[in-house]
């Protein structure tokens, strides 16, 4: 197999242990710089199918990640003017950004059907996780 294939299995993995053992995380994904674009890609994801594979910087949650480089923390999806909506059952979101070589390269997005469920305990364990992940993409 390709080394990209393998790094999506294990992106996979990921995706697939934070959902099933964190309660309030609903869809876990990551999104990835297309290329030299200013757009996002939808990369390894579990949860609902998506329409937006594509995200222009700046648009939405995540585009505006892929500009700021900080983590975004929605407790109300529904009181974000720039949002996009992937499914009416979330209610809350949070995006960490992946940085190589202090790039930032993407990002992981989760999603949750419960209220204003994201502490700064997520925060700095997805931190970690997002490390990780760039040691991974090293
Ligand atoms: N809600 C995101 C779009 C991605 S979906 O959550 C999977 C946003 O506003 O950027």
């Amino acid at each position: 197999t390709s080394n990209k294939t393998h790094v999506d299995e294990r992106l996979l993995e990921i995706c697939k242990l934070l959902e099933k053992h964190v309660d309030h995380y609903n869809w876990v994904g990551f999104y990835f710089r297309n290329g030299n674009k200013e757009e996002l890609k939808l990369g390894p994801y579990v949860g609902a199918p998506t329409d937006h594979t594509i995200i222009p910087f700046g648009k939405g949650i995540c585009g505006q990640v892929a500009v700021s480089n900080q983590n975004f923390v929605v407790p109300d999806v529904n009181a974000q003017d720039n949002y996009i909506a992937c499914s009416i059952t979330v209610k809350a979101e949070i995006v960490i950004p992946i940085f190589v070589n202090g790039a930032n390269i993407g990002q992981i997005d989760i999603d949750s059907n419960t209220p204003d469920p994201f502490t700064k305990e997520d925060e700095r364990f997805l931190e970690f996780v997002t490390q990780k992940v760039s040691e991974i993409l090293s």
